[in-house]
């Protein structure tokens, strides 16, 4: 999909069709009126309309701004798809009000993709042209080039986690991971340093080490800095990068696995917000750091009843091989710490519990932390980028679930109550003191990927925590 904008009155706009958004049938001619109500358009629904002989595509919307507006758009590009039809006008204000460039950009670009790359037959390939005319706007031309530059920049980067999530585990594995982080760097002009199993045996990464160990893929450690100038602070931002889930010897059942690909959502949300920091022009200095790892079953398996030692030296009994996720992410926080000093915040983006499903749903993300004023500030941010969170507190009882016989901590407790908190719990071992209230966990395992599409997701990978997360950022620029 082509975004231009134009400073051309609508009308000498050369297209194969206008786009026009309806909220109100007063807004239309008296024929326009009398066609719509004939075939009983919908103005609640998104409905789409296409008047042939006039070259006017109609799409209703009762509101004409955030996830209505993002909804609208990506339905009239469904539609238009399936149209003869490459190029498209709209008008930027529509029913005498002004819409928002980077509404219009994410409903249409995240609406029309679609994964591809595995279907022998494959539809043409369309790309769409949407030329939007900016003549009667109020705001400056060079904010309104500047909010479509961001906007495609971040776009791209959710639709571009979207495919390596979608990604098949035979064609995805860790080391394709560390690929594209070095791509992105080399593209972001980021720094990029890459460790093997070599690396993660000699600095005492044995939880990470453990869980890669029947695989037949190295595990990767990958760690990318984006550093600007006179930085305003540190971010750092840390994934769970599971290529495949199997469970381990704690085996997961044939259902249980089929989509574990998703896995590696939270290493590639991070990979997605690294690529688009230097196009938002961000001023904090960010960390990506991201394990990427396979768990697998085999004669080299790590069993339950292992005692694992962590980079900060607890000792983690394993009780179940399918809670593999925090053991990673339990040393990717301890090598965060000991890396980067004076951190200012600190998150990490998992797909870690079925709990986090269970409590929140296929479209939120579950948020925990100790700090309630920066998770509000997190929400503030899902407010104004649209994604969802929801939190999930956390208490004084609930770590004492996490006590072993034999080692400091287990790492999946005997009750499933309040599964995605004491996961969140567990992490919270590996956070240093100084930095608790810094610190966000988000459990992505319901919002980063689905089987049956929603909003302006298609099936599979969604892109969950890119958008957030670069809200948040963008908040603490100005
Ligand atoms: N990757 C899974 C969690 C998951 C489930 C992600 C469904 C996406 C969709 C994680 O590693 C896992 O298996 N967690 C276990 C933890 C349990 C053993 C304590 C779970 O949720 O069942
Ligand atoms: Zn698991
Ligand atoms: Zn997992």
């Amino acid at each position: 999909m082509n975004i231009k904008l134009s400073k051309k009155d609508l009308k000498n706009i050369n297209s194969d069709i206008e786009l026009v958004v309806v909220k109100d049938l007063k807004i239309l001619s008296k024929k326009e009126q009398k066609l719509l109500k004939k075939i009983s358009f919908d103005l609640k629904s998104f409905d789409t309309y296409f008047d042939a002989s006039n070259n006017k595509f109609f799409v209703s919307s009762s509101k004409l701004k955030k996830e209505d507006l993002k909804l609208c758009l990506c339905s009239a590009i469904r539609a238009i798809k399936k149209l003869n039809i490459k190029t498209i006008k709209l008008d930027l204000i529509q029913n005498e009000k002004e819409l928002k460039i980077s509404e219009i950009v994410e409903g249409a670009v995240l609406g029309e993709y679609e994964f591809t790359k595995y279907k022998s037959k494959k539809e043409e390939e369309k790309d769409l042209e949407l030329i939007v005319s900016i003549s009667k706007s109020k705001k400056d031309e060079e904010q309104l080039n500047k909010d479509l530059k961001e906007s495609l920049s971040i776009t791209s980067s959710v639709n571009m986690v979207r495919s390596i999530i979608n990604t098949p585990p035979e064609d995805y594995f860790p080391a394709t991971m560390a690929n594209d982080a070095k791509k992105i760097a080399s593209e972001n002009g980021l720094e990029c340093i890459i460790h093997g199993e070599e690396y993660l045996i000699k600095n005492g990464m044995n939880a990470m080490f453990n869980v890669g160990r029947a695989s037949r893929h190295e595990s990767k450690l990958i760690h990318l800095s984006y550093k600007p100038k006179d930085a305003k602070g540190k971010i750092v931002l840390v994934g769970k990068g599971l290529t495949y889930d199997s469970g381990g010897l704690s085996l997961k059942s044939g259902a249980g696995m089929v989509s574990m690909k998703c896995d590696k959502s939270g290493g590639s949300a991070v990979l997605g917000i690294m690529n688009t920091l230097k196009a938002l022009n961000c001023e904090y200095e960010v960390h990506g750091i991201i394990g990427a790892v396979e768990n697998m079953i085999g004669g080299d398996a790590y069993k339950p009843d292992d005692v694992l030692v962590a980079k900060n030296g607890k000792t983690i009994e394993v009780r179940n091989t399918d809670a593999e996720g925090r053991l990673v992410l339990a040393d990717c926080l301890c090598y965060a710490q000991d890396e980067i000093e004076d951190i200012d915040y600190m998150f990490d983006y998992a797909t870690l519990t079925g709990a986090c499903i269970v409590a929140l749903g296929n479209e939120t993300i579950g948020t925990m932390g100790h700090s309630d004023k920066l998770k509000a500030k997190m929400q503030k941010a899902a407010n104004s980028s649209g994604e969802l969170i929801g939190i999930l507190p956390f208490n004084r009882y609930l770590p004492a679930q996490l006590k072993s016989g034999i080692a400091d901590i287990v790492n999946s407790t005997s009750s499933r109550a309040a599964g995605s908190i004491t996961a969140g719990l567990f992490l919270d071992n590996f956070v240093k003191k100084e930095n608790k209230k810094k610190w966000l966990h988000l459990d992505i395992a319901g919002a980063a990927y689905s089987e049956s599409p929603w909003g302006y997701n298609s099936f599979g990978g969604t892109g969950a925590g890119i958008r957030l997360t670069l809200d948040f950022i963008k908040k603490l620029n100005k």
